[in-house]
């Protein structure tokens, strides 16, 4: 095992021969968006913070969400502090964004949403990868992102602009902002619908079922482990009806260089990304 010295500091001390990088694609080719857009978050963390901060604020978020969940509303807590967001930002959505442009990639065509209603957006990751997943078949969306977490509606919106998307962003908190179907939208679960208490959940997803009926699509990613989605199964089952199915993406997906470095400092290992998913393109009905 080859160990990689480090700065006092905590951040790689240099850096390591560039491995193939998915996310560059061939020689000559387009620079994936995300690559710039990753490297002004980072600039724009480590203005505030010293990078050890920043890991800690990794570190931090990762005990939180695996281990304690049960002392209070997540949402809030994950945003609090600059360490736990910056880590929100740099680290966690781009790995959202990343496993589900992946996740997105691999499902077969089908009829185009025309918006995509990203709820619980965080800084906007879920929305973005499917925005751009659908952008690279040709299909430009809008996007309206919902949250209860206003630094992150800012995040998300000015996150859009960086990757070339045009969104919108609404303070509001589920069930109450899902508001009135829309036929040629797709509604985005992007690891949100663990964070609702059981109620707030049963009555989001009693309006999912009133999108569904009015045709819209639907994409809800949660973790592979089911210790934070017990209820998968069950929703699994009740969405089967509209048409909704399943898929259980894992892949190998080698991470920009950034992310890498960020991943071991934390000690951390991210090298297999993976998420369950629900969806339905629209059926335009
Ligand atoms: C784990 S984060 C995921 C963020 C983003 N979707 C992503 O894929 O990176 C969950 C998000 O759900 C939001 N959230 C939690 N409860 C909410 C509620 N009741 N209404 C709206 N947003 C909520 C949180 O503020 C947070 O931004």
């Amino acid at each position: 095992m080859s160990v990689q010295a480090a700065h006092p500091d905590g951040a790689p001390a240099s850096a390591p021969a560039p491995a193939p990088d998915l996310l560059e694609g061939p020689a000559g080719a387009p620079v994936d968006p995300l690559l710039p857009y990753l490297e002004a978050l980072f600039t724009e963390a480590l203005d505030e913070l010293r990078y050890p901060e920043l890991r800690k604020g990794v570190q931090a978020l990762s005990e939180l969400y695996v281990h304690s969940r049960a002392k209070g509303p997540i949402a809030t807590r994950a945003a609090d502090g600059r360490g736990k967001a910056a880590a929100f930002r740099c680290f966690y959505a781009p790995l959202h964004l990343i496993v589900t442009r992946a996740l997105v990639r691999s499902l077969p065509p089908g009829p185009a949403p025309r918006q995509l209603v990203d709820l619980g957006c965080g800084s906007g990751a879920a929305g973005a990868a499917l925005a751009l997943a659908l952008a690279e078949r040709g299909v430009p969306v809008e996007l309206l992102g919902l949250d209860r977490v206003a630094d992150h509606l800012r995040h998300a919106r000015l996150g859009w602009a960086a990757l070339g998307l045009r969104g919108k962003v609404k303070s509001g908190a589920l069930p109450g902002a899902l508001g009135a179907p829309v036929a040629d939208a797709m509604l985005v679960f992007g690891w949100s619908l663990n964070e609702l208490e059981p109620a707030a959940r049963a009555e989001t997803l009693l309006g999912v079922e009133r999108w569904l009926r009015r045709g819209a699509g639907l994409l809800i990613l949660e973790p592979l482990s089911l210790k934070v989605s017990p209820w998968w199964p069950e929703l699994r089952a009740q969405l089967a009806e509209s048409g909704v199915q399943e898929v259980v993406f894992k892949e190998r997906i080698p991470l920009p260089q950034r992310l890498r470095d960020l991943d071991r400092a934390a000690g951390l290992d991210h090298q297999e990304l993976g998420c369950r998913a629900l969806w339905r393109w629209p059926t335009g009905a």
